[in-house]
């Protein structure tokens, strides 16, 4: 058993841990909260032994391999550094850190501790759905480009109209359309096509100075991917992946509930499985196969690509946040 601590307890963290136990592949033993009613509350509801309100102390004294970590996005970096320094695997929550300079001294760090294993939590790609859809595009001769739209109306946009500034809409905490639903899509985009050559966001801003939704337009070789996400309405456009002739239609790149293959003729072939299981239990299995077995070589080769693709995915977001002119103000220089 992986024993795991948790760093966060809204309902995301909630989900992980029913995943995690799902996969009866973790136990959940240390929950730190910064406020103790709170940590009882979840340790109680989940079964951890210990509470925390001491970062320090949990990673000190906190009896566990592993830490999933989902606090506020301009968090993750600082906690990061502590979980690698104390020598625990670390499971973040998208996205990963905000800009390539946190980025390059967690690798640095990883080096340093090459014991500790750190994955980013991209649900989307560990799903059976998201592997039918890369086995189809494996049979598609000719690929040109691609149109993924997640976008969900958000219930905390009602505080925002109602003129508060929720972490997740707050440039304080690095929230915003393109650090939350827009990860997904970015990682779809990536994983199936690779880095692109250039890219540029176009945000719309909200009264809270972030970006509420937008779109971005990354630009390949041959071909353009768009990426439409928001949190301030709902889309049920369907996303699309193109062939020549055929075309793959996702009714969600974020959720990737349904995929259907469409040939040159029109007849069109579902390749999905239906979601019945937890979201997160898929990257909850891939992290503990790694975790229970990181010397396996196909395990190092999913290790290293996961690692890899978090590189590559920071590295997109914070040119296309620079190219939407979002500064977060712990980037600001007062
Ligand atoms: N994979 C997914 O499907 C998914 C879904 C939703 C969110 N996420 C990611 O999960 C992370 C957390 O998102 P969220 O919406 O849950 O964030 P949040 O509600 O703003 O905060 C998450 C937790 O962090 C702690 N926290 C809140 N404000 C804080 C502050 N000012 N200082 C220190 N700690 C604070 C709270 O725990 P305590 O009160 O116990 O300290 C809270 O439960 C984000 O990175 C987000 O992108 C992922």
């Amino acid at each position: 058993m992986i024993k795991f601590g948790i760093i966060g307890t809204n309902w995301i963290t909630q989900q992980f841990v029913e995943a995690a136990q799902a996969s009866n592949e973790y136990e959940l033993t240390a929950v730190y909260s910064r406020h103790q009613d709170t940590a009882t509350a979840f340790s109680e509801k989940n079964g951890g032994s210990q509470t925390f309100t001491a970062l320090d102390d949990f990673f000190a004294t906190g009896d566990f391999s592993t830490v999933y970590i989902a606090s506020p996005n301009s968090l993750h970096y600082e906690q990061a550094v502590l979980a690698i320094n104390a020598g625990k695997n670390v499971i973040i929550e998208k996205p990963a850190f905000e800009n390539q300079a946190q980025m390059e001294k967690i690798q640095e760090l990883l080096k340093q501790h090459p014991e500790v294993r750190y994955f980013e939590a991209a649900r989307n790609i560990h799903t059976p759905n998201f592997k039918a859809i890369q086995t189809q595009l494996t049979k598609m001769p000719v690929v040109q480009g691609a149109s993924l739209t997640y976008m969900k109306y958000s219930s905390r946009y009602d505080q925002v109209l109602a003129g508060k500034e929720p972490n997740v809409f707050s440039l304080k905490f690095a929230g915003g359309a393109l650090q939350d639903l827009g990860v997904y899509p970015l990682y779809d985009a990536i994983t199936l096509f690779g880095m692109p050559d250039e890219f540029n966001y176009f945000p719309e801003f909200i009264q809270t100075g972030v970006d509420g939704k937008g779109v971005a337009i990354l630009q390949y070789g041959e071909f353009n991917v768009t990426l439409s996400f928001g949190k301030t309405t709902n889309s049920y456009m369907t996303s699309e992946i193109y062939g020549l002739k055929d075309t793959i239609e996702i009714d969600d790149a974020g959720e990737l509930g349904e995929a259907t293959y469409i040939d040159e003729t029109g007849k069109r072939t579902l390749i999905s499985e239906p979601v019945t299981d937890n979201p997160m239990l898929p990257e909850a299995r891939d992290f503990a196969r790694v975790l229970n077995d990181p010397e396996n070589a196909d395990n190092q080769a999913d290790y290293d690509r996961w690692l890899n693709l978090s590189v590559q995915v920071n590295k997109v977001l914070f040119n296309l946040r620079q190219s939407g002119k979002i500064v977060f103000y712990d980037e600001r220089d007062n």
